[in-house]
C-alpha cells in the first residue's frame, strides 16, 4: 500500500513501472527462498517471507493484471499510431495470453506451495516453477516497457490518465488525491 501513497493514483503510468519494479524484487526474494529452503529449512524467516510473496501475488499483482486487461491495454491501443495500432493491438492479445500462463503457474503450483511453506507444513517450492515465472514476468514486463507505456506516456490525454488511475484506486478500495 506504501507504494500507492507515495506515489499517487493520479500518477498511474509510474505506479504500474513502480509494480513491475516491486515484481522483480518478489522474483528474485523467491529466488533466495529456494536457497534458503535447502540451507536452513522451513524456519520462521522462510514462513515470513513465504507470506510476504503470497500477499503481494494475491494482492498487488492480481490488481495489476486487472488495470492491465480491464484498462490500460485499451487505452494504448485506441491511442497507438494509425501505422503500428495493428502492431500493438497483437502483442495486447499476447500480453493477455500471458497474463492466463502466470496466472496458472501461481495457481497450481507456486500458490499452494508458497501457502504450506507459509503455514510450516512444508518446506518444497518448485525450483522450475520459480525460474519460469521470473522468466515469463522479465520477458513481459519487457515488453509492456519498451512497447506500451512510451506509447501511454507520450500520448494519453489528462482525462485517460485521470479515468486509468481512478480506476486503479477504485479497484483498490482506495481514495483518489484531492477527492471525488
Ligand atoms: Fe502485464
Ligand atoms: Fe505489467
Amino acid at each position: 500500500m506504501c507504494s500507492q501513497e507515495l506515489l499517487g493514483f493520479d500518477r498511474p503510468l509510474e505506479l504500474i513501472r513502480h509494480t513491475h519494479r516491486r515484481l522483480e524484487q518478489r522474483c528474485a526474494l523467491m529466488q533466495r527462498l529456494l536457497g534458503h529452503l535447502n540451507e536452513r529449512g522451513c524456519d520462521a524467516d522462510a514462513r515470513a517471507t513465504a507470506g510476504h510473496i503470497v500477499r503481494f501475488f494475491e494482492e498487488e499483482m492480481a490488481r495489476h493484471h486487472e488495470d492491465e486487461e480491464l484498462a490500460f491495454y485499451d487505452a494504448v491501443v485506441e491511442v497507438a499510431p494509425s501505422k503500428n495500432r495493428s502492431t500493438i493491438a497483437k502483442l495486447v492479445v499476447e500480453l493477455r495470453d500471458e497474463h492466463e500462463r502466470l496466472q496458472a503457474v501461481w495457481r497450481d503450483v507456486l500458490r499452494p506451495q508458497l501457502t504450506a511453506i507459509m503455514e510450516g507444513r512444508s518446506q518444497a517450492l518448485n525450483r522450475e516453477a520459480v525460474d519460469r515465472c521470473q522468466l515469463l514476468y522479465v520477458d513481459h514486463v519487457e515488453r509492456e516497457e519498451q512497447m506500451l507505456l512510451p506509447i501511454a506516456e507520450k500520448r494519453f490525454t489528462r482525462e485517460q490518465l485521470e479515468r486509468l488511475g481512478r480506476g486503479m484506486a477504485e479497484r483498490r478500495n482506495e481514495p483518489y488525491p484531492g477527492g471525488a
